[in-house]
């Protein structure tokens, strides 16, 4: 940190005066995330990147490795001049196209890159490396690697209105996050007896050997979801748009969401096609993972609302997060729930355990 003191806003956020609020630190008199929260402080990173250079010196080539692209408007430097309206639109549109977006969405998503993991880094170094590689700028020795409202990462920041000369960096941000543990989906009978316990995992083909070999890299979890071991009668709450947020008001011990076939139009098995990986079907072992944070309360980290994850931020308990667990499940095991629930002689409660 620089020496200058944070000026203390009453809310607990500080500026320099420059409006890019610094992290808080020696704060003593805000509630802080202690060790029994049941959200663990993870890492997620981000690059940030200029893009002055393209009003000088035309497009970028951006994305060739990926895309074989090759600028088409190299005439455009000639002249020195800027694209503006339909003709930067135009060439704006050529970049991309069917081949390359395929390519570079093999690249990014060939490796498990779980915000907070190894591979998110790694992930982030490599598009650094890109960006580094395919736009004219100077590269530091050292990997440019800031956390996010540190000196390093302000001046990086501050600079951008006074240079046209690009540069990328990364910056490291500090929200919370859940890790998946534990998790289980049981049907009890009356007598408490387990009569069916779900299977969790999406099952991979060796026909997608990429899928296959990191088939359990995300578990099968809602992010930002909370832990919790409940049991419950089972209702089936049609499309509960409202979902978490909606059953949490109305009282309910925990939620299970899956997405129903009907969501995939009429790209179904029932009309014909094949699945997945064989064909364009949905897996009936697949499952939609997504975060059940609250949106409409507020976005972004729940700890730091109005403010960047910073390591130092002062922290809140987090307000737009269930208080009751839940787990994202296949429509496969939806199907056998709700054959449960058809069955007249079951009388029994569902166990969902979320552990993480
Ligand atoms: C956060 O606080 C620690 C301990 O005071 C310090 O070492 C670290 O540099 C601070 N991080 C930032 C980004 O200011």
């Amino acid at each position: 940190m620089s020496d200058e003191k944070p000026r203390q806003f009453s809310d607990g956020a500080s500026t320099k005066g420059d409006g890019i609020p610094v992290p808080v630190t020696n704060v003593r008199d805000q509630p802080r995330s202690n060790s029994k929260s049941r959200l663990r402080r993870m890492l997620l990173v981000s690059a940030v990147f200029l893009v002055g250079y393209i009003s000088t010196n035309g497009l970028p080539g951006f994305m060739p490795h990926y895309a074989g692209y090759t600028p088409h408007h190299k005439h455009h430097h000639k002249h020195g001049r800027h694209l503006v309206g339909k003709a930067a639109e135009k060439a704006f549109l050529e970049v991309p196209d069917e081949k390359s977006c395929i390519k570079t969405s093999f690249e990014y998503t060939k490796k498990p890159h779980r915000a907070g993991s190894e591979g998110d880094l790694d992930t982030a170094k490599e598009f650094l490396a890109h960006l580094q590689n395919e736009i004219p700028m100077s590269v530091p020795d050292e990997v440019p690697i800031y956390s996010a409202g540190s000196p390093e990462s302000r001046d990086a920041i501050l600079s951008i209105p006074k240079t046209r000369k690009p540069k990328a960096w990364i910056d490291i941000y500090y929200p919370v996050m859940n890790t998946p543990l534990d998790r289980n989906l049981q049907a009890l009978d009356d007598d408490g007896k387990v009569i069916w316990e779900a299977d969790l995992t999406e099952h991979a083909d060796d026909t997608d050997s990429a899928a296959g070999k990191y088939a359990d890299a995300v578990p099968t979890f809602h992010g930002l979801s909370r832990g919790g071991d409940v049991s419950g009668k089972l209702i089936y709450a049609n499309y509960g748009l409202k979902e978490v947020k909606g059953a949490q008001e109305v009282g309910a011990a925990g939620v299970l969401i899956y997405s129903d076939y009907r969501d995939d139009g009429a790209v179904t098995a029932e009309n014909g096609y094949e699945i997945y990986p064989n064909g364009p079907a949905r897996h009936p072992t697949s499952v939609q993972r997504g975060s059940v944070q609250f949106l409409s309360m507020y976005p972004g980290d729940p700890t730091t609302p109005g403010y960047p994850s910073y390591e130092n931020s002062t922290r809140t308990e987090g307000e737009n997060i269930p208080k009751i667990p839940s787990l994202p499940i296949s429509a496969e095991n939806a199907g056998k729930l709700m054959e449960l629930l058809e069955d007249e002689e079951w009388n029994g409660v569902v166990r969902l355990n979320n552990q993480g």
